[in-house]
């Protein structure tokens, strides 16, 4: 609900927990009021105050009272050299050379449904459950509107930012900042979180107190990157799990961002956060828009499970877009690490037809069918079948594996171009590259110019072909390097700074294309693994290959670190060999399960080479998998440990939303002779209710919840057991907190 309050010039948006407020001063700049638990209709601008501060200039409204200065004063949007010398949301270069921005508010509008924005990914919905305000300011000198977009979503407790700047005059006008989000606190006694790493160990979360000064994560490489996600929370320095006031924002984007947060003078912060400005700018022609990315807000007062738990729900129903969705999606096998580039027909359909027999239903052939390519040297750029590798091409494998009863799955690397390959021979300058610089290469490949429509036309035909081929129902959509050596050899010098957000923008478009010519197939991201795990990209693949690195142990920080924004079902997950293939560890094969599980869940080894016992152990997986995957894939999320802590182990949980089923996942660490008794207190259920626990008996949730349940003595490095739930009747008499029944579990 957002509610207009004309005495105060407050708008007040309310969503089920939480309530956001601002204000228009009367000098007409907008002021942050307040974002919290849910409050009661109410005017809050007495929280805002005024003081005349040494050295934070007056703006000429304010006449001779010395007490407004936008250098103090909680803004919606920050501006640049003219008064605020904090961080600074916008800003033009003027025809005069000037770099700044001022904005005053012009008009409101509050309407039903939520605001579009043209090639960007958003989070949608129906009429009836959204609400945006809509706030235009202007810069007189600019001769530009800017439109700060706030999206209520209120069932979901979710709060969408976006900006759309506006050219109003007859000249161009030439943007070099436009942040999609800007979040001004009274306070700065808060912890950062970000989530860091590298390829093979993303998303590792990174919590530090807010100290004086600006702390920033961000990417500069092209893609949101292994490197840093555009996520970040500011929390309660007390704030836990359960406990504590945090808000989380994301944004909903996939190349270079920014997300920093400037401690000011006064004990306030403030956290802006959108397209990175490094080699951005942006010419608007008269009556042209530039939109920002969307940016999406939670804030949760019951500590970060809870705030956790607000983003899977609303990303899983309202972000991603996925034909399966309420159905479960195939397990599949794919065949990168039990080949790699050498395959044939016969090694495929090997490891097609002993998948079939295990449950599998899905076959992914990963890199290496098409061009000449038999390793990463060569082939990038040619979307043809080669048909030495597979004679009679994908239409005879993919109806063969068909015929297995395994659907078929194809991997593409779309935005890239090797040196040797028939594309870049025929059109060396659709890759980009600085004239007269030597361009660096990664994984010895060029990326293409996705900023120019008839390089995508031309890759997209070819991937039209490839797709309208064969019965494809899964593209694995990969991304192998960072972008380096950014210009377009279609764009004039004073324009190269718009040539990263504008492959970005292309390879949306791409995938909407994708999207709508092919609505049955699933598509799952991926940029050698996990460099591009962002909302951005969840909004046209609703899975995401969560890292390469499949080892279990590794994968439950990653997806431990993941979780705290996206939702279990977009992290792809799969079981591979040992010893792992990236760090040489060997865990066992019913841990691989669990943790691959609690993802897109498939498998990515050569299944043909497995052992009878394996084979008995992967159709057991699948069948829980099969058994249990609405719980897994769409149940409330609890994190119970912290795998980064070094603990004895690590355990997670998923909950019906109804609280009456649950399924805990325990995986330990390295064997120990004397282990201690331990317990494992669970989250979520419902106190009141009696749970059969599979095997141990029967429990009341208050005691599982308050005195824990025994976990099992194990034997061996990396064991794990899955605990199955159910609630078996409705109400214990009041206050019991006695076990019913006791019992230890075997594995
Ligand atoms: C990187 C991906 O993350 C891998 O899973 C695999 O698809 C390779 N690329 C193929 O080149």
């Amino acid at each position: 609900m957002i509610v207009y309050h004309e005495p105060s010039r407050t708008y007040t948006l309310h969503t089920k927990h939480t309530t956001y407020q601002l204000a228009v001063h009367p000098t007409g700049v907008v002021q942050h009021v307040y974002y919290g638990p849910r409050l009661r209709d109410c005017d809050l601008t007495g929280l805002l105050r005024y003081a005349d501060r040494g050295f934070s200039p007056n703006p000429e409204e304010a006449g001779a009272d010395r007490t407004f200065s936008l250098d103090t004063t909680p803004q919606e949007y920050s501006t640049c050299g003219v008064g605020d010398f904090r961080l600074p949301s916008i800003e033009f270069e003027l025809p005069c050379g000037s770099r700044t921005a001022d904005l005053r508010y012009a008009r409101g509008e509050i309407r039903r449904g939520k605001y579009a924005l043209e090639g960007l990914p958003a989070f949608y919905g129906g009429e009836e459950e959204w609400e945006t305000l809509s706030l235009v300011l202007r810069d007189d000198a600019a001769q530009a509107e800017v439109e700060l977009l706030y999206g209520v979503l209120e069932e979901y407790d979710l709060i969408t930012r976006s900006v759309l700047v506006r050219n109003v005059g007859e000249g161009p006008v030439r943007l070099c900042r436009c942040a999609s989000l800007c979040l001004d606190l009274p306070r700065s006694d808060l912890d950062m979180v970000t989530f860091n790493g590298a390829h093979l160990m993303e998303r590792c979360p990174s919590r530090a107190p807010l100290r004086p000064g600006i702390q920033s994560a961000g990417s500069v490489r092209g893609a949101s990157s292994h490197q840093h996600n555009p996520f970040v929370i500011l929390c309660d320095r007390e704030a836990n799990e359960d406990y504590g006031l945090c808000y989380g924002a994301m944004l909903l984007y996939s190349g270079n961002f920014q997300a920093a947060v400037e401690t000011g003078q006064f004990e306030n912060a403030r956290l802006v956060m959108g397209v990175n400005p490094y080699h951005f700018t942006w010419t608007l022609e008269p009556g042209g828009v530039f939109s920002a990315p969307e940016a999406a807000l939670v804030c949760s007062e019951a500590g970060l499970g809870e705030m956790s738990r607000r983003f899977h729900r609303a990303i899983r129903d309202r972000l991603v877009r996925d034909h399966l969705r309420g159905r479960r999606k195939p397990v599949l096998v794919n065949n990168w690490e039990a080949t790699y580039f050498d395959f044939d027909p016969e090694k495929l359909l090997a490891i097609a037809r002993e998948a079939a027999a295990l449950g599998v239903e899905l076959f992914v052939l990963d890199d290496g069918w098409f061009g000449k390519r038999d390793d990463d040297n060569s082939g990038l750029g040619d979307w043809q079948v080669n048909t030495d590798k597979l004679p009679g091409g994908l239409e005879a494998l993919a109806p063969t594996i068909n015929g297995l009863g395994l659907s078929f799955g194809l991997w593409v690397e779309p935005e890239m171009v090797s040196e040797d390959s028939d594309l870049y021979r025929a059109h060396p300058d659709w890759a980009l590259r600085v004239p007269g610089r030597a361009p660096a290469r990664g994984r010895n490949q060029l990326v293409l110019d996705f900023s120019r429509r008839e390089v995508r036309d031309h890759i997209y035909a070819q991937l039209h072909r490839v797709l309208s081929s064969a019965p494809v129902t899964y593209v694995k959509w990969d991304m192998n390097r960072s972008l380096s050596g950014v210009w377009s050899a279609a764009l004039p010098p004073q324009r190269q700074g718009e040539v990263y957000h504008r492959c970005v923008l292309g390879v949306y478009e791409m995938l909407e294309r994708l999207r709508t010519d092919f609505p049955e197939i699933l598509v799952e991201g991926c940029c050698g693994g996990g460099g591009r795990f962002d909302g951005g990209m969840l909004y046209y693949t609703p899975q995401i290959w969560c890292s390469d690195n499949t080892d279990a142990m590794d994968r439950l920080r990653i997806q431990y670190g993941t979780s705290f924004c996206y939702p279990v079902c977009t992290m792809g997950a799969h079981v591979s060999v040992v010893p792992n293939e990236q760090n040489g560890r060997v865990t066992p094969l019913e841990t691989r399960g669990i943790a691959a599980m609690s993802g897109a869940f498939g498998y990515e080894l050569d299944l043909s080479k497995c052992t009878p016992e394996e084979k008995a152990c992967i159709c057991r997986q699948i069948e829980t998998y099969k058994a249990r995957w609405e719980l897994l894939q769409l149940g409330d999320y609890y994190r119970l440990t912290d795998p980064f802590r070094e603990g004895p182990y690590t355990a997670w949980a998923q909950v019906s939303p109804d609280r009456r089923e649950a399924l805990v996942s325990v995986v330990f660490g390295g064997a120990r002779a004397v282990s201690p008794f331990r317990v494992l207190k669970l989250k979520g259920l419902d106190p009141g209710a009696r749970y059969q626990v599979d095997g141990a008996g029967c429990w009341g949730g208050d005691a599982l919840m308050h005195a824990g349940f025994p976990l099992p003595a194990v034997k061996g490095d990396y064991q794990a057991v899955q605990l199955h739930l159910t609630a078996v009747d409705d109400q214990l008499p009041p206050c019991n907190c006695v076990l019913i029944e006791s019992g230890s579990i075997n594995i």
